[in-house]
């Protein structure tokens, strides 16, 4: 039995949709990063996990013709908000799913929804990922990266006491310019960190891509397109085989 569900998005379904409108570049380069990484092959049956109110898998239907069939989120504000886009959304956690469509060809956590997970039942969480995948399926994550520009702001403002007036004018080109309303993770890792444990828990053909190079307060003002790597982007995906 794993620590219980708290769900910070209580009340608050609108908040990513009201960010997206706001900050609609970045949400664009977001998207634009998510599409390369889940077509590295062709993506077949994908599970989203932490779906959120469901933005990027409707803009992947409607811009790519990339249907995900399938979806997880335990907020029951945010998943009434993705069903009310036509996805089908089941009410759970990543750790509690009984993964009952399997096996899927790519299991995907956009926009860092694996950084909710307790960090004593992620690596759990993943090797029934990892099962639960056809041979040669694919883990996608997606991440603010602890060691991004973005990262380091947000963890640091997380963990101490900092006076707002020092950082707000560095979120306000960023999707956290409404950090008084905009819940995020509380489980912070560098990318490495995360490869490191595919890699030790069976995940091979690791690959990475990154976006949103430009730092905190210019980030709104261009779409950016995805290039190979992780060691620059505020938003990298991690592509893992099995
Ligand atoms: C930052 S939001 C990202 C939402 C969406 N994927 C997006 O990119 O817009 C993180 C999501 O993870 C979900 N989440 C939190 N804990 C989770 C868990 N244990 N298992 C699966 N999803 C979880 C939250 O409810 C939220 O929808």
């Amino acid at each position: 039995m794993g620590e219980a569900y708290f769900d910070r998005y209580q009340d608050n379904g609108r908040i990513l949709d009201d960010t997206w409108k706001a900050r609609p570049n970045i949400y664009e380069s977001r998207l634009r990063l998510l599409h390369r990484a889940l077509t590295t092959k062709d993506p077949g049956k994908i599970l989203s996990i932490g779906i959120g109110s469901g933005i990027f898998e409707t803009l992947l239907r409607s811009r790519y013709g990339i249907e995900v069939a399938e979806a997880v989120e335990p907020s029951a504000s945010l998943g009434q908000e993705a069903r009310s886009k036509g996805l089908n959304v089941v009410q759970s956690t990543a750790q509690d799913y009984d993964y009952a469509g399997a096996p899927y060809d790519t299991i995907v956590y956009n926009g860092s929804s694996f950084g909710f997970i307790p960090d004593d039942e992620i690596e759990a969480t993943f090797a029934r990922n990892r099962d639960v995948l056809a041979e040669g399926g694919r883990l996608v994550l997606t991440d603010v990266p602890e060691e991004s520009a973005l990262g380091i702001i947000l963890k640091l403002a997380q963990k101490y006491d900092i006076d707002r007036n020092d950082i707000d004018d560095l979120l306000a080109g960023t999707t956290f310019f409404n950090l008084n309303t905009h819940a995020y993770k509380p489980n912070w890792h560098p990318i490495t960190w995360y490869a490191n444990l595919l890699t030790r828990i069976g995940f091979t053909n690791v690959r990475y891509f990154q976006t949103v190079l430009a730092n905190p307060p210019y980030q709104k003002d261009e779409v950016e397109e995805p290039i190979e790597g992780f060691t620059k982007g505020n938003y990298v995906a991690i592509v893992a085989e099995r």
